[in-house]
């Protein structure tokens, strides 16, 4: 899947999902903005990348900030002189029974998980716009939901909220993008539980919650996915190099899971 000359943000590349999509769209010949709220972590991968070759810079951003994400889009538009792929996958994860969540702790999840990629996708596609509206290859925005954006579970209540927001808008705004003509896809992808900083809180949540041992817990896990593991990041990341390229150019308003068939029983 061919990226060459394009510009692509990945929201959150510091580490984990984000890193390995930062890596797998530098191979396939894109030039990469890499943001997060981690600086060291995320230069450290840049400086990583680039000395394989790679065009690739770093920008510290929190998402939840307005005033960041101008900040952001400017250094693309200096940078490379615009954008043309979004991944919005800056994200945060907690469990808790349902009596113990604050607002507070809702609105933190809601901040990142939803405003992040409210703030991504309005600003970002005013300035995707202005290439894919002169281009045959459309602009592309790649939303991270989950598998908790489809079905409950428990103890995550504002974490299957924000998924399902994300969801739903990534549609709406796949709709409204068409109907104006900008030329830019919006798709959510839907991972099941994959082995990152964040699945570790999967597990560590469920040894909490049990008597299991840290085997036993990641047994269990596995056990969610038909395919008998957990996922890799880089199995995520090749799924949004997909979207991201024009083989997927006729994909708009879809979700796409990668969850080893975790909702299709
Ligand atoms: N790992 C999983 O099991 C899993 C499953 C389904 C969906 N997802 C989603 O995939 C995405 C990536 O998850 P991951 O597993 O790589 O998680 P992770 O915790 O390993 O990485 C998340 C990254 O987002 C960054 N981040 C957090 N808050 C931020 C903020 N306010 N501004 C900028 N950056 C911020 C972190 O610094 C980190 O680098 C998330 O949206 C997550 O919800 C993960």
């Amino acid at each position: 899947m061919d990226l060459s000359g394009r510009i692509v943000l990945v929201t959150g590349g510091a580490r984990g999902i984000g890193a390995k999509v930062s890596e797998a769209v530098c191979k396939s010949g894109a030039k990469l903005v890499l943001s997060d709220i981690l600086k060291e972590e995320g230069l450290e991968k840049v400086r990583e990348l680039s000395e394989k070759g790679y065009q690739a810079s770093f920008i510290k951003h929190d998402v939840t900030s307005e005033t960041s994400w101008g900040q952001v889009i400017e250094f693309c538009s200096k940078t490379y002189n615009g954008l043309d792929v979004l991944v919005n996958n800056a994200g945060i994860y907690f469990s808790k029974p349902l009596v113990e969540i604050s607002l507070e702790d809702w609105k933190t999840m809601f901040s990142v998980n939803v405003e992040g990629v409210f703030l991504g996708t309005k600003l970002a596609s005013e300035e995707i716009k202005k290439r894919s509206m002169k281009s045959e290859i459309s602009g592309s925005i790649i939303n991270l939901s989950s598998v908790a954006g489809l079905v409950g579970a428990p103890f995550i209540g504002p974490y299957n909220a924000s998924k399902g927001a994300v969801r739903i808008f990534s549609k709406g705004c796949a709709m409204e993008f068409a109907s104006l003509g900008y030329n830019i896809r919006v798709n959510s992808v839907h991972p099941g539980v994959i082995d990152t900083n964040m699945g570790d809180e999967v597990k560590q949540h469920l040894i909490n919650q049990t008597e299991l041992n840290s085997n036993e817990a990641t047994s269990q896990l596995a056990d969610l996915h038909p395919i008998g593991r957990l996922g890799l990041p880089e199995e995520v990341a090749n799924v949004i190099v997909f979207l991201a390229s024009n083989k997927s150019s006729f994909i708009t308003g879809a979700e796409l899971v990668v969850d080893g068939g975790y909702t299709a029983r």
